[in-house]
Formats: C-alpha cells, sequence, structure tokens
C-alpha cells in the first residue's frame, strides 16, 4: 500500500521520511487516552464504590490512559478487555466497599472480570455481565454479594469460568446453569445456596474444577460423574448432603487430584473403588456417619498427601499405606485401635500436621521418634493411652504451633518443658504432670492443664480457672490465692 510501482528509488527517501513522520505522531495522538466508553464506564465503576481505603483506584483519573490504570489492561485495539481487582485478605485496609456499577456494561471488548478478596462489595448478582458479549471470565469471590443466583444465569453461553465463591448468595442453584458447557471452572463455594444439586450440571463435560462446598444444599450427591472427562477437583463439603457416596464418582478415578466430601450427612461405607485414585492428593471424607471398614485398597493411594476421615464410624482394622511422604493427617474421633502411631505416618519427611485423637493408641511418648519434625505445627494425640514424657518431642519440634495431648496418663515435670518459640496452643488436661505451671504460658494463646498434679503459684495469666483446676496444689489468680 505504501510502496507504488510507479516510484523511481530517487523519490523514495523523502516520501518515507514523511510516512515515517506522519505514523509516529498518529500513534502519540491515539495512545494518548482509551476508549471514551471504556473510560466512561470504568469511572462509573469507580463513582460505585464509596470506599478505598488502600488507594486501589487511585490512578483511576479522568482524562489519563485507562488502560494504565491499576487492575485494567487493554487488547491490541486499546479496548479494555479485563478488569482485575485483589484485596489482599491479611491486609485489613486492602478491601473496597460499594456496588458494582451497571455502566461496566459499556466495555464490550471485556472478556474478564475478576473482583477477587475486596470483601465489602454489596448488592445483587451483576446483571450488567449479561451485556458483555465478549465476557469468558468471571470471577466475583469473597464479598458480599447476596439474593439469588439469575435464573437466566445459562444465557451467559461464552463463559470459561464462574466463580461467585465466598458471598452471600441464597435460594437455589438456577437449572439453567446446564446450558454453561463452555464452563471449566464452576465455584459457587461458601454461599448460602440452598435445594438440590441440578442435575443439569452433569452437561457441563469440559469441567476440570467444581466446588460447591460450605452451602446449605440437600439431597443425595448425583450419580452423574460418568460424563465428566475432566474433572480434577471436586469440593462438596460442608453442606447438607445424605446418602452414599455415588458409585460414578469411580469413573474419575485417573485424573482426579482433589476429593472433598467433609462435614455432610453421607451414610454407608467409604467405597473400594476409591483406592483406584491414583493421583488423589486430597481426601477429606470428614465429619459424615460413614461406617465399616476403611479399603485396603486405599494402601495403593500412594500420592495422598493429605488424608481426613476423622468423626465417622469407621472400625479396624485400618490398612497399611504404601504413601511416601504424608503431610496431613486426620483419623480422630472413629472406632480404631491403632495401637501406634503408624510407621507410615513416622517416616513421613514432610508431615506438618497429625490428629489421631481417640484412635486407640498405647505408647510412650518418649518411644515415639519421628523421622522428621522440622514440619510439624499441630499434633493431637488426645484421649488415646500415652505415657511418657512429651519434653524430647517438643525440644525437636522447633515450629509447632499447637500441641494437644489431653485424657492420656502423660507423667512429666511441666518446669523441664522447653516451649517451641512458636507454640500457641497446649493442652495437657486430665493427665499426671507435676511440678510448676512455667512462666512461658504467657504467650500462649490457649492453655489448659486442668486435671493433674500440678503445685504452686500460676504466673500471671489470661487464661480462665478452668484451664487450672483440679490439681493438687495450684494457687494464685485465678483460681484462689496461696496460703503464705
Ligand atoms: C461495608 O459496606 C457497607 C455498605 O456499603 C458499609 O456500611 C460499611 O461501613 C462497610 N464496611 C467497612 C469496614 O467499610
Ligand atoms: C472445552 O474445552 C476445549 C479446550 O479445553 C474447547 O476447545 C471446547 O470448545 C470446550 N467446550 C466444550 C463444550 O467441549
Ligand atoms: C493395588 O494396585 C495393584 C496394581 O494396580 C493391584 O494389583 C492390587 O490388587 C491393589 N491392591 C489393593 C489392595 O487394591
Ligand atoms: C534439647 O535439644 C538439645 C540439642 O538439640 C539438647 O542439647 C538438650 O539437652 C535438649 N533438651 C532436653 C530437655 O532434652
Ligand atoms: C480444660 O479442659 C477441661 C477438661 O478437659 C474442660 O472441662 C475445660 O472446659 C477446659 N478449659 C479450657 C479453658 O479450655
Amino acid at each position: 500500500m505504501l510502496f507504488h510501482s510507479h516510484l523511481s528509488s530517487t523519490h523514495l527517501f523523502p516520501v518515507l521520511l514523511l510516512v515515517i513522520t506522519t505514523l509516529l505522531g498518529g500513534r502519540q495522538l491515539t495512545t494518548a487516552t482509551c476508549h471514551v466508553d471504556d473510560q466512561a464506564g470504568l469511572l462509573a465503576f469507580k463513582s460505585g464504590i464509596t470506599a478505598d481505603p488502600s488507594g486501589m483506584l487511585a490512578s483511576w483519573t479522568p482524562g489519563s490512559d485507562c488502560c494504565k490504570w491499576s487492575g485494567i489492561s487493554c487488547g491490541d485495539n486499546n479496548r479494555v478487555t479485563t478488569l482485575s481487582l485483589y484485596g489482599q485478605l491479611q491486609k485489613p485496609n486492602s478491601f473496597l466497599s460499594g456496588t458494582i456499577s451497571p455502566s461496566l456494561s459499556k466495555l464490550p471488548y471485556l472478556d474478564g472480570i475478576y473482583l477477587q478478596d475486596l470483601r465489602n462489595i454489596s448488592g445483587p448478582f451483576p446483571n450488567l455481565l449479561f451485556g458483555l458479549p465478549n465476557l469468558e471470565y468471571v470471577y466475583i469471590e469473597n464479598s458480599k454479594l447476596s439474593g439469588q443466583i439469575p435464573g437466566n444465569i445459562g444465557d451467559l453461553t461464552r463463559l470459561g469460568a464462574l466463580s461467585l465463591a465466598g458471598n452471600r448468595f441464597s435460594g437455589p442453584i438456577p437449572s439453567s446453569i446446564s446450558k454453561l458447557t463452555q464452563l471449566g471452572q464452576l465455584k459457587l463455594g461458601s454461599n448460602l445456596l440452598a435445594g438440590p444439586i441440578p442435575l443439569g450440571i452433569q452437561q457441563l463435560k469440559n469441567l476440570t474444577l467444581l466446588s460447591l462446598d460450605t452451602n446449605q444444599l440437600t439431597g443425595t450427591i448425583p450419580d452423574f460423574f460418568s460424563s465428566f472427562i475432566k474433572l480434577r477437583t471436586l469440593a462438596l463439603s460442608r453442606n447438607k448432603l445424605s446418602g452414599k457416596i455415588p458409585a460414578s464418582i469411580s469413573t474419575l478415578a485417573p485424573i482426579l487430584i482433589y476429593l472433598e466430601l467433609g462435614h455432610n450427612d453421607l451414610t454407608g461405607k467409604i467405597p473400594d473403588f476409591l483406592g483406584k485414585f491414583h493421583a488423589l492428593d486430597t481426601l477429606d471424607l470428614s465429619w459424615n456417619r460413614l461406617t465399616g471398614t476403611v479399603p485396603k485398597s486405599f494402601g495403593n493411594l500412594t500420592k495422598i498427601f493429605n488424608l481426613d476421615l476423622s468423626h465417622n464410624f469407621l472400625v479396624d482394622p485400618f490398612p497399611e499405606m504404601k504413601v511416601k511422604g504424608i503431610e496431613s493427617l486426620d483419623l480422630s474421633y472413629n472406632g480404631f485401635h491403632l495401637g501406634e502411631i503408624p510407621k507410615w505416618v513416622t517416616s513421613s519427611t514432610i508431615i506438618y500436621s497429625l490428629n489421631l485423637a481417640k484412635c486407640g493408641i498405647k505408647m510412650k511418648l518418649d518411644d515415639w521418634k519421628p523421622v522428621e519434625t522440622y514440619f510439624y505445627d499441630y499434633i493431637d494425640l488426645s484421649d488415646n493411652q500415652v505415657s511418657g514424657s512429651p519434653v524430647q518431642l517438643l525440644n525437636r519440634t522447633d515450629y509447632l504451633v499447637g500441641f494437644w495431648v489431653s485424657g492420656n496418663q502423660v507423667r512429666f515435670n511441666m518446669q523441664n518443658l522447653k516451649f517451641p518459640k512458636t507454640l500457641k496452643e497446649l493442652d495437657l488436661s486430665r493427665n499426671l504432670v507435676f511440678g510448676k505451671v512455667p512462666k512461658a504460658i504467657s504467650g500462649l494463646q490457649k492453655l489448659n492443664v486442668s486435671h493433674n498434679h500440678l503445685c504452686g503459684s500460676i504466673p500471671a495469666t489470661k487464661f480462665p480457672a478452668s484451664a487450672f483446676v483440679g490439681n493438687d496444689c495450684l494457687c494464685g489468680a485465678p483460681l484462689p490465692p496461696c496460703k503464705i
């Protein structure tokens, strides 16, 4: 287009110069500001925000190039394609208050809306999403949106991901959700959603992640998993789901990595086929009413890092696991009589959390020599028949945060206990602990040494009397004063 054949080489040079200067000048003009509609839509969004204490939107000023505003990116045509604003949960000031302005619908090229952890955005489902023809990714997580998810949510057929997790949406999951067949991720966890899991979800064959956890969903878990060929994460925990673990979950065996069904009302046995989930690294079946034994096939779960079967009615024998390194294990409050801490636990070099409360453990703490203690955060051996002293163990666990051994026969002089600097919670109640209460307890957040053989005056403490009662001769606040 620029070089016409009739131009001789002698004419070419000045023409080229002219072309180049025109192009450069033109570019400077067009990059000065983003499209006027995009800017107007974003400024309207900003005016819907009533508090922005950390200045997340400080760069959003009229007249400046909105493609350069924080949280905004533009495509080749200089039109806004994504809006991504992230709060930081650990920073108290890092939130936004207000509502999502309908004027965002002025941004026709928007393909992704990421409003994550902003905590205080309220109002109903943003219906403006229906007016954005290019929208593919919606993550509006951890805010205070409320009301029902609209019945026509299925009209957003282009969506590749939909997350409304961590809001206050109530009512049913609309059945039209079955039309969102492009979805790779559907996250509706931590809301107030009720009613059954819609059967139509089985149409979403592209799902790699389905999380509906922490709602009030009822009914059985639909037996529809044979239609999911890509699912890697399934989280249905913390609902009111009842019935058995459906048989079709077995079809997910080759690729499922994460399975969370805890805190429901599930009954029946743990199916044998779960042992075929060779890729599984997390399995949570805790707080249900599962009965029977843990299948022998579990021995084949060699990649399982996090296993939580606590608070069911499971009984012996517990299978010998072949896992190389368990990271967190909770078998507490079942009908197990393990006798000792399993070898595959003691030999793990990466374990950080162990809960074997009421697992029928009979041992002397001094005899337990975990291969590696470096990563240990939590150890709970409550309500077993554990004797001996935890002094050596706590001397080896430099980063321990919680240690619970209540309801055992632990016998040692508490003055000899070296507190890991990180220790926050210590429960030694209902044991045979003697000596004095060390001053180091003042650094803890939770303490219970009740019902032991401790003696002497209690160091200055914020803990209530119930943390100290039932000892031989402890005295001073919060117990009655010492007799001099
Ligand atoms: C959260 O938003 C509500 C309603 O917009 C407002 O009343 C409240 O003050 C906000 N909270 C904080 C901590 O700013
Ligand atoms: C599923 O995902 C693939 C790519 O991951 C995509 O090509 C396809 O269009 C998606 N939709 C359906 C219905 O399979
Ligand atoms: C473990 O897997 C192997 C090989 O896939 C199989 O032969 C064996 O029967 C399995 N063990 C159990 C207890 O299921
Ligand atoms: C704690 O461990 C250190 C070395 O790691 C050792 O010198 C010390 O004696 C131990 N203390 C107790 C009470 O076991
Ligand atoms: C301490 O433990 C006893 C018995 O285990 C319990 O009754 C009491 O409520 C506990 N107190 C505190 C402060 O945890």
